[in-house]
């Protein structure tokens, strides 16, 4: 049987079939341009090839196209007979999660795991904060983060997709340094992995690296197609740096050109995500946000994301809500929290109203009840400064600037000498 860079047999007779699946896989392990194109060259090729087929419904899962993605998972498994055991397993898995199965999901890939480790597209979609250990909602998850991708390290040598999703879980439970060394050594071997770049990135930010992070992500993002699906997050984490180091004018360019509805080409998660947080993170520092740049990312998340149902998402949905005024998409959120940590979106969106409302004590209770276990939430630690320093916020609101000195230097010690909340 032919294999695949994994070296895990696959079910077709064609050797062009096998290497445009090798290099489509590489591209969707990458985050590169064109990933759904580069699936479709396979199917061309070798049409009855299943596990090529059910690649192409992970790509448009992963660039968005929830539809496609359904469609196609149906065709890969009318086509999965005489197939191996480990296909089929894959098959399985992605038809899961392309029907929302995420729970589901999840046991199967560990399960699968277990028994075909080196099935990368498997177990990607369990190792990085955006994978269904990420959005699990259940306490401890990053350091189940973790716990799995170490499990896997036996398996992968110095794989430079593995040494990227290694460095995120340490990254995320604190191992800074160690996270370091081990994406120089991934992107030693593939300098090109946008989900590398963001390692990076995120490693950076956790060191306090403010100026050597931009520096470097600037650069990289030079050689990165827009319409990749890592391009407008990267551009995000560029807008934060720069209002972290006080040039409000690249963050505005950034966030006007890459990040925000009707400017950025990548996921709707991203596009609500990435614009409400800087929209926030902007305020907070003192910068004046036009209420019309709220009203356009509230009507963003009512269009794309009109039900709860990840928690992740909704309580970026509900920040952009409150801030926009739309008290009735806030109080559907606040009533019907169905994500996996919907107990703490509650809180979260009705603080968001709170702060609305200049209600500061309220919103610090809210607040402060949902922190002591807010990665529940999904998401980095970076994106979850946005809790952090809303939190803040409310106290330096009641002159409790003191206790608002103490918390930060508790929590996000590295943070604690910028200028990320005004007045503190
Ligand atoms: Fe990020």
């Amino acid at each position: 049987m032919l294999r695949d860079r994994y070296d895990n047999p696959i079910s077709t007779s064609s050797a062009q079939a096998r290497d445009l699946y090798v290099t489509a896989v590489d591209k969707l392990l990458e985050g590169a341009p064109r990933m759904v194109e580069a699936f479709e060259a396979v199917v061309t090729e070798d049409p009855d090839f299943a596990l090529g087929v059910a690649g192409l419904a992970r790509a448009n899962q992963a660039t968005g196209n929830v539809a496609k993605a359904r469609e196609t998972i149906a065709k890969a498994r009318a086509l999965a007979t005489g197939i191996t055991e480990r296909e089929a397993s894959h098959i399985n898995v992605f038809d899961l999660l392309a029907n929302g199965r995420t729970a589901d999901g999840l046991a199967a890939v560990v399960d699968h795991a277990r028994f075909h480790p080196r099935d990368a597209m498997v177990v990607q979609t369990s190792t990085s904060i955006f994978g269904l250990i990420g959005f699990s909602g259940l306490p401890g998850r990053e350091a189940e983060m973790l716990a799995f991708t170490s499990s896997l390290q036996q398996h992968y040598a110095d794989d430079w997709w593995y040494l990227s999703q290694y460095a995120f879980a340490l990254c995320e439970t604190g191992q800074v340094d160690k996270a370091s060394s081990i994406i120089d050594r991934s992107m030693a071997s593939n300098p090109r992995n946008a989900h590398g770049a963001h390692v990076r990135s995120h490693i950076d930010y956790e060191a306090g690296e403010t100026q050597a992070g931009v520096t470097y992500l600037n650069d990289w993002l030079k050689d990165y197609d827009r319409s990749a699906v890592m391009h407008g997050h990267l551009s995000w984490h560029v807008a934060l740096w720069a209002l972290q180091l006080g040039d409000t004018d690249q963050m505005w360019q950034r966030v006007d050109a890459d990040v925000k509805p009707g400017a950025a080409l990548g996921m709707p998660i991203n596009i609500l995500s990435d614009t409400a947080s800087i929209l926030y993170r902007a305020e907070l520092a003192g910068e004046t946000v036009p209420k019309e740049r709220w009203r356009e990312v509230s009507a963003y998340a009512a269009k794309f994301f009109p039900n709860p149902g990840l928690s992740f998402i909704d309580y970026h949905a509900a920040l952009a809500h409150a801030m926009a005024g739309d008290g009735e998409a806030l109080a559907n959120i606040i009533s019907n929290p169905k994500g996996p940590a919907g107990d703490l979106v509650r809180d979260v969106a009705e603080a968001f109203g709170a702060i609305a409302g200049q209600d500061w004590l309220k919103a610090e209770t809210l607040l402060t009840s949902c922190m002591a276990d807010d990665a529940r939430l999904g998401g980095s630690r970076a994106q979850r400064d946005l809790l952090e320093f809303s939190l803040l916020e409310c106290l330096l609101k009641q002159g409790k600037a003191e206790e608002a000195r103490r918390l930060i230097a508790l929590r996000r010690p590295v943070l604690a000498d910028t200028h990320l909340v005004q007045g503190l």
